[in-house]
């Protein structure tokens, strides 16, 4: 999409037109700007046990209510989030020649692929205003080599503090299941973590396409690191709800397999990423997911969550299953879930 910037287009191919009656965007017309998802202060999780209660208890309500919030004081320096904001953007404006060596369409070829539109080829309505770049980070780290020189210290370094990271809030989500600490960690939700950097490049025509479609994320969680430009927006009570830039914050969300495994308790709550005329956006997403590896480990309601007043929403899946329908699919605006009751 860069290219088609650089090349200094002045309208924007019809490919990438949200088609106006689609269920991408159908309802709904409303935004509202007075909502903001909660911001969760994270310094006292380990002051106390009064304390730690006090935050598992704000987890508890933003996981159910709003599928989103914002995390502070996490614990990843703000240096280590300007690297790899920085040398992020730094590889998506290299020359193209040098990006070329990257670019492939299948995950399975090469560590690190470098795309736009993974679903150009799917049943997708639309395409989207993006290129992106993506490694799995976890379990099997990527050796230097793998990596371009542009932003390799700065993926491994922020990675080993998403992982940590990761940890923290798998605990905190276990406890506002009323659960012991580690059983998220036990079904093997941090053991997989896929790094992805989107580049939003300046769009001609903002209104007539997104830079991600409407979707739901394919992960047990997700944390976001969004430069201060904005346009990530959350479906709230039928209404587009802004996630505000707040400098130094991670955007934490809840993706399908952990609504998934908490039989709708958490919720994986459906977002989109609105372009601009003017500016670049970057954001980098850690997924926790173990579901592109091959993985025969099967999945459904968690036993404890369970009873006969709340019987099971979904049936037992293994993720490799649910992640080949979610990628056939495209982004078409639809949840992925539902095929699973
Ligand atoms: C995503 O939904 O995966 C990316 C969101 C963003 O770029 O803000
Ligand atoms: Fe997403």
């Amino acid at each position: 999409v860069k290219g088609l910037v650089d090349a200094k287009i002045t309208e924007v191919p019809r490919i990438f037109h949200v088609p106006k009656d689609s269920s991408t965007d159908k309802k709904p017309s409303v935004s509202v700007s007075d909502l903001e998802i909660p911001t969760i202060d994270l310094a006292s999780v380990h002051v106390d046990t009064a304390s730690r209660e006090a935050v598992v208890e704000k987890v508890r309500y933003a996981a159910e209510k709003w599928g989103f919030f914002q995390v502070v004081n996490h614990g990843i320096p703000l240096n280590v989030l300007k690297e790899i904001e920085d040398e992020g953007r730094r590889f998506h404006e290299e020359d193209p020649e040098f990006k070329k060596r990257y670019f492939s369409r299948d995950f399975n070829k090469n560590k690190f692929v470098y795309n736009s539109n993974f679903d150009l080829y799917s049943s997708s309505p639309s395409v989207n205003w993006r290129d992106a770049f993506s490694c799995y980070m976890a379990p099997d780290p990527p050796s230097p080599e793998d990596l371009p020189v542009t932003c390799r210290d700065a993926m491994i370094e922020y990675s080993k503090h998403v992982m940590s990271l990761g940890g923290l809030l798998f605990e905190l989500l276990s406890e506002a299941l009323g659960l012991e600490s580690d059983i998220l960690k036990s079904m093997d939700c941090l053991k997989t973590m896929l790094l992805i950097c989107n580049y939003y490049p300046p769009c001609p025509q903002p209104d007539l396409t997104l830079g991600i479609s409407k979707h739901s994320d394919n992960s047990f969680l997700t944390l976001l690191l969004q430069d201060n430009v904005g346009g990530l927006q959350i479906l709230h009570q039928d209404s587009w709800v802004d996630v505000s830039p707040l400098p130094g914050a991670l955007v934490i969300n809840i993706g399908d397999f952990l609504q998934l495994i908490t039989n709708n308790k958490f919720v994986s709550v459906e977002h989109r990423v609105l372009v601009n005329r003017e500016e670049t956006r970057i954001s980098i997403a850690s997924f926790f997911s173990s579901s592109a590896l091959p993985n025969s480990r099967v999945y459904g309601p968690l036993k404890e969550l369970v009873s006969e007043e709340n019987p099971p929403k979904y049936r037992d899946i293994t993720l490799t299953e649910y992640t080949m329908g979610y990628f056939e699919k495209g982004l078409d605006g639809t949840s992925h879930l539902s095929n699973f009751r």
